[in-house]
């Protein structure tokens, strides 16, 4: 692989903040948010509240003036994990809120148990029966919530309902992830008190809203890591531009272990890698700043024809290893028993058809696929267009040999 490519803009940066739009009556331009699924349901679910929500080349447009409901279609809720987002924000403006479940890459159970509790804490009355849940909430007042877990999205929940409680709210326990920093430096624009973001405790004062405002979101540090992974995979030497390439630093210690050469300078990752790799590990993954689950399949995929055993363990999602059997078409050999994987590299891999089971699995399933002799075939029914803009694109301009159909 060679060449040079421009990092999207984070979808998991982008997803909370696009609920947090509705906070308040807002106009609320967002620069550099990634053309995915993902965000076109985000952008389905505002209109549904009454927004109007568009995404242009240049950049998406929010006006949250005229929301006039506070129900989200089950039908909108199903289509990703970020929709539970919106409880906090529909409580937050209008005190109630009607959603179900959300869905997302299957992972495992993924509970919203913290996200609740972490409501309830701000004085909210929730219902649940058969998977919908009815939200209200007098008058959310500030308090001391403590998340047993760092869980990202419980604590994006609790940032957003926070600010439209009465009196001051802090957050202990709370995820680090470069994308709750964001968030915060988003809250902030719209006029919130909020200050702790990337440290376990957040204290949310507050909001006095603005009535407009520009905002940017950073580069997707995970689709960084991917492109990092496939010239692991494949050999080359690619530049990855409008990266703070500090945000996947446990993922790069790894590869430059097993043998890349990793040049970090102004926003720009390069990264050079040839011959055969080195085994690594042991990998444990873990909330930031920790190993990044999502990086998890994307390093097996670099993994599978390095010289000498590497081991993985997933501790955050009970099912992140269902890329495994697919990847083992490919002649990989890999062997699972429960939350470890171990990893015996292989000479080289052959071609083979595979299914995606999830966004990043089928990422690493590609990836694997370029640096196997032969065609390979993955079957992906939406699973990578909700988190990688034109990613087959990407890694053409790189020099892979891919084909998108259907
Ligand atoms: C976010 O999911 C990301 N998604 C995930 O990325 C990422 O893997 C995950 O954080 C961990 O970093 C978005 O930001 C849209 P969690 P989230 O709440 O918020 C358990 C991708 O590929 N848990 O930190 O759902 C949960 O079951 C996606 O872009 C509870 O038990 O993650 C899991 O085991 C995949 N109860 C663990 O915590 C709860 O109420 C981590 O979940 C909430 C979570």
């Amino acid at each position: 692989m060679e060449g040079s490519l421009r990092i999207q803009g984070s979808k998991n940066a982008a997803l909370p903040i696009l609920a947090a739009s509705l906070l308040c009556p807002l106009h609320c331009e967002l620069l550099r948010v990634p053309r995915l699924s993902d965000v076109d349901a985000a952008l389905s679910i505002l209109r549904s509240l009454g927004c109007r929500a568009d995404q242009q080349p240049e950049g998406v447009y929010i006006d949250s003036t005229e929301v006039s409901c506070c129900s989200i279609p089950p039908a909108l809720m199903e289509q990703m994990r970020s929709s539970v987002i919106f409880m906090g924000a529909l409580l937050a403006r209008f005190g109630e809120a009607w959603l179900s479940m959300p869905g997302g890459c299957k992972l495992g159970k993924r509970p919203i148990d913290l996200h609740l509790t972490a409501m309830r804490s701000l004085g909210a009355e929730i219902e649940t029966e058969n998977g919908s849940l009815h939200c209200r909430a007098q008058k959310l007042r500030g308090s001391e919530i403590e998340l047993p877990f760092p869980s990202v999205g419980a604590t994006e929940n609790a940032m957003l309902a926070a600010c439209g409680a009465k009196g001051e709210t802090l957050i202990r326990g709370a995820a680090r992830e470069p994308e709750i920093v964001t968030l915060q430096a988003f809250l902030r624009a719209m006029g919130a008190e909020i200050e702790g973001a990337g440290s376990p405790c957040i204290r949310i004062g507050g909001l006095r809203p603005v009535k407009s405002l520009r905002f940017a979101v950073g580069a997707d540090r995970i689709a960084a890591a991917t492109f990092a992974c496939a010239v692991a995979c494949c050999g080359g030497d690619v530049e990855l531009r409008g990266v703070d390439a500090r945000q996947i630093s446990a993922l790069l210690h790894f590869l430059n272990a097993a043998g890349c050469d990793i040049i970090t300078k102004n926003r720009v990752l390069r990264i050079r890698a040839q011959g055969r790799l080195t085994a690594v590990g042991p990998v444990v993954t873990e909330p930031y700043p920790g190993f990044p689950t999502d990086a998890q399949p994307l390093l097996m995929a670099a993994m599978l024809r390095a010289r000498g055993r590497t081991f993985i363990r997933e501790t955050i999602f009970e099912q992140r290893f269902r890329q495994a059997p697919e990847l083992c078409r490919l002649g990989a050999r890999i062997r699972v028993d429960g939350r470890t994987a171990e990893i015996l590299g292989v000479e080289a891999l052959h071609g083979a058809a595979l299914a995606a089971t999830d966004l990043r699995g089928g990422a690493a399933m590609i990836l694997a696929a370029l640096s196997a002799e032969g065609e390979s075939t993955v079957l992906d029914e939406g699973h990578i267009r909700r988190g990688y803009e034109d990613l087959e694109l990407c890694l053409e301009s790189l020099g892979a040999n891919i084909l998108l159909e259907g």
